[in-house]
This record gives structure tokens, sequence and C-alpha cells, in this order.
């Protein structure tokens, strides 16, 4: 039902280059293309402002008569400690920013509780109830994170609790007025092993800070650390990156 992660695998994500305007339609023609196929997939969705103009595209497609009420979204993390009504949490950004445009009940948008004991385990159980993640939207830290999973995360790992890297939560500080000491110090997130037990991954990376991790994930060792080096263990992944992002790749 879900891939089994190969120790042995080594494979070069497969790379679409697209830049400004193109960027999102590239990668929403990744999304369309499973959702075509499959209305009711279960679409792994990432936060951050990278996938923003992904999201915006796919809701304008629905205007065209793509069919995207019947999906369910699973994110991959949440903030440790903020209400899933508060505006900074990720449950408030897939409901607004991906649920809401694209027609899906709130019933099918699964975040992990941020305020929950058994948050990583009780998410594991339900990805396991929904049959698994057919396609995931990664983003990529500049410190090469996926997810919420730093540097020294281990490909084996699960939703669990972490904590942040403080560079995380200055890059982040942005949704919390400006100030990094407001950014949360722990989150849930889905393990690398959970990410990687999706069917079908796309990876988005965009501007020229993201230039060093993307280098190092694409090209680099396959390392704890660099998180999303592991994405070279999965058969199935397609890199969507703009020229920035793209600027120190071979
Ligand atoms: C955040 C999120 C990730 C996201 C990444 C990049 O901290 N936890 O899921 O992909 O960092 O975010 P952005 O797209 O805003 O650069």
């Amino acid at each position: 039902m879900t891939a089994a992660v190969r120790e042995d695998l080594d494979l070069a994500p497969a790379l679409v280059r697209a830049s400004g305007e193109q960027f999102a339609r590239a990668a929403a023609d990744l999304l369309e293309r499973v959702i075509a196929g499959k209305p009711d997939a279960v679409l792994g969705v990432a936060t951050g402002d990278t996938p923003v103009p992904v999201y915006a595209e796919l809701a304008r497609r629905r205007t065209l008569g793509l069919r995207t009420d019947l999906l369910t979204l699973v994110a991959l993390d949440e903030y440790v400690g903020l209400d899933p009504a508060d505006a900074r949490s990720y449950q408030h950004y897939v409901r607004e920013e991906i649920a809401a445009p694209l027609g899906i009940p709130f019933g099918n948008v699964h975040v992990p509780s941020g305020l929950s004991e058994t948050a990583g385990d009780d998410y594991e159980r339900l990805i396991l109830s929904l049959g698994g993640v057919d396609l995931q939207v990664v983003g990529i830290g500049r410190n090469g994170h996926i997810g919420f999973n730093e540097p020294g995360a281990e490909v084996t790992s699960r939703t669990r609790r972490v904590e942040l890297a403080e560079s995380t939560r200055r890059a982040n500080a942005g949704f919390f007025g400006g100030d990094p000491e407001a950014v949360p110090t722990h989150a849930v997130t889905q393990g690398i092993a959970t990410i990687l037990s999706a069917r079908e991954i796309v990876l988005l990376a965009r501007g020229a800070g993201k230039a060093e991790a993307v280098a190092a994930a694409v090209h680099g060792e396959i390392s704890s650390a660099v998180p999303a080096s592991f994405l070279r263990r999965h058969a199935q992944v397609t890199a969507v990156i703009d020229d920035d992002a793209g600027g120190m790749l071979a």
C-alpha cells in the first residue's frame, strides 16, 4: 500500500526548472495529473510561502472545471502550543490557503495536533487509515529541512514532536510579527519515513536562499545533515526549482 524505504537507493529526482509565473503552473501540472486521475486522492500539503501560488493556481483551475472538492488533505506539520483557530497555526493555513479555495470540506483536512501529547502516533494511525498519501508536496528549509525534520533527523523517523532550529525560528518569524522569539520552540512533524511512504513526492523550491540546500539535497551526500537528501531514497520524486533556487546545481 505504501512504498518501503529502500536503503540502497540513490535516485536523482526528476528536475523541472520553472521560474516566475511558470513555477506555479509547472507544479500545478504535476498535482493536476494526480488529481485528475483520482479526484478523491489524499494530497499531502506543505505550508510556508513557496507553495502559495501553486495552491492558487490549482484553485484557478478549479474554476475551469478541475474537480478538487473530493480531495483529502494531510499536512506535514504543526507548531506545538498553537490552538487550531490561531491564525498562525498550520491548521489555519491549510484551511484558508488550500481547503477553502479548493472547496474541500474541513472534515477532510488533517493537520497534526499541536496540543496533544499523542499527536505523533495519532497522526501515523490517521495516515494509515486513509490508505496513505498519494502525492506529498514538500518545501525545503534553508538548512535542508523537510516538514520540520531539522538536520539530525533520521531516515526512520515517524511523526513526532521535535525542537526547531534557531535558524528555522528566524526564517519563520515573518509569520509571527517578525519576532523569532514569538515562534514556537517545538513542532509536530511527519517523520522522514512518513514522508517517504507517500506514493509520489513533489519538492518545491524558489529563491536564492534555498540554492545551497537544494544543491546539497540533489548532489550532496545522503545524510541526516541534510534531511531533504533522503528524498533520493524514493523512486517517484520530482523537484520543481526556479532559476534562483537552482543557481548552485551543476
Ligand atoms: C517551514 C515548514 C516547511 C516548509 C519550509 C519552507 O518551516 N515547516 O514545511 O516547506 O519551512 O518554507 P518556505 O516555503 O516559507 O520557505
